[in-house]
């Protein structure tokens, strides 16, 4: 597969070596790119299929629509779209319970971090915009501006970690009355000039917690796992894997959770055994926890954008 897509920005596909190892590919088995990007996981995936082994990749952004149709390999097959509609794809598609490997690997590409245009950049100046389909929410922009100042706080303290949320909250709402904030530079600079002066010599850039809270709301990044996670098991195969490698600790918090609450039986004390044994005959077992995987220290280096990623693997029962 020969993709070329927008070439002054590229994408560094995380563990590799780790998601062929752990998809465990059947030859003709049919299998999902929930977030196919740049491809560099479709692509490796492709290698290891056999002539009547199957690939669906989904993404909803347009740019990696119009690069991905120009893909002539039989076995591939691109869903325009949201992961969240996994299950309508499926049931269209005629693949329910016959999918024997998906793959998330979350959040957005460097591509669309890194071009301006797309509006995630608080290094290069352009529109504040930050979302991965236009046609889907609202822009950061116009969200800043609609929104509560309290709920601005909330997102920035929550989604981002960001120690200065209050007063970077207050900031972009005062800001925004005298002039409404549409470039990623305007924000970027009134982070900087809101955060404490001492403060600003710490190795991130101030407005990287920002940013990235903004992007996690706009997009309703965690919203869109929820519902994934929540139909994923009745579109997978038996004996086939689940991989999902998130980068923000409250993404993995939720994979962690929903592998935890699918393999195991409530953490019952031993003297309810009645309870616990009604408890377990009404409860279903669909999964078993298989590993965690972080990247090792050579893909840190080369890769340094790899070092929060974290991938948790599962098998259905
Ligand atoms: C980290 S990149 C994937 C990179 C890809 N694995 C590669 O090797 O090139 C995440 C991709 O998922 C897409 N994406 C994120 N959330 C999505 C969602 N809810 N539905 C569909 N695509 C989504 C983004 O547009 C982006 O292209």
């Amino acid at each position: 597969m020969e993709q070329k897509i927008n070439k002054k920005y590229s994408h560094i596909a995380v563990m590799k070596k780790e998601i062929i190892k752990y998809l465990k590919i059947k030859k003709n088995g049919i299998y999902v790119d929930a977030t196919f990007g740049y491809g560099g996981h479709t692509k490796e995936i492709l290698k290891k299929l056999g002539k009547n082994g199957k690939i669906y990749a989904i993404d909803k952004d347009p740019e990696i629509k119009k690069e991905a149709e120009k893909i002539t390999d039989p076995r591939f097959y691109f869903i325009y779209g949201s992961f969240s509609k996994i299950y309508n794809y499926a049931t269209k598609l005629g693949i329910k319970k016959k999918i024997d490997g998906i793959l998330f690997d979350l959040g957005v590409s460097s591509p669309q971090l890194d071009n301006p245009k797309r509006g995630f950049s608080f290094i290069n100046d352009g529109p504040l915009d930050m979302r991965m389909n236009q046609k889907n929410y609202i822009s950061a922009s116009k969200w800043l501006r609609k929104e509560k100042e309290k709920k601005i706080f909330i997102i920035l303290k929550k989604y981002g970690e960001e120690r200065y949320a209050k007063k970077i909250a207050r900031a972009i709402k005062k800001q925004n009355k005298k002039k409404i904030i549409t470039r990623t530079n305007e924000l970027a600079n009134l982070i900087c000039s809101t955060i404490p002066k001492s403060k600003k010599k710490r190795k991130k850039h101030p407005a990287t917690r920002s940013f990235q809270a903004i992007r996690i709301h706009v997009n309703q990044e965690l919203k869109e796992l929820d519902i994934a996670l929540k139909n994923i098991l009745d579109v997978m195969n038996k004996k086939s894997r689940i991989l999902i490698i998130s980068f923000h600790s409250l993404e993995d918090k939720k994979v962690k959770n929903f592998i935890l609450n699918n393999s195991t039986y409530n953490n019952i004390p031993k003297k309810l055994s009645i309870l616990e044994n009604n408890l377990q005959k009404q409860k279903k077992i669909r999964l078993k926890n298989i590993k965690k995987i972080s990247p090792n220290k050579n893909e840190i280096k080369k890769n340094p954008r790899s070092r929060s990623a974290i991938l948790r693997v599962s098998e259905t029962l």
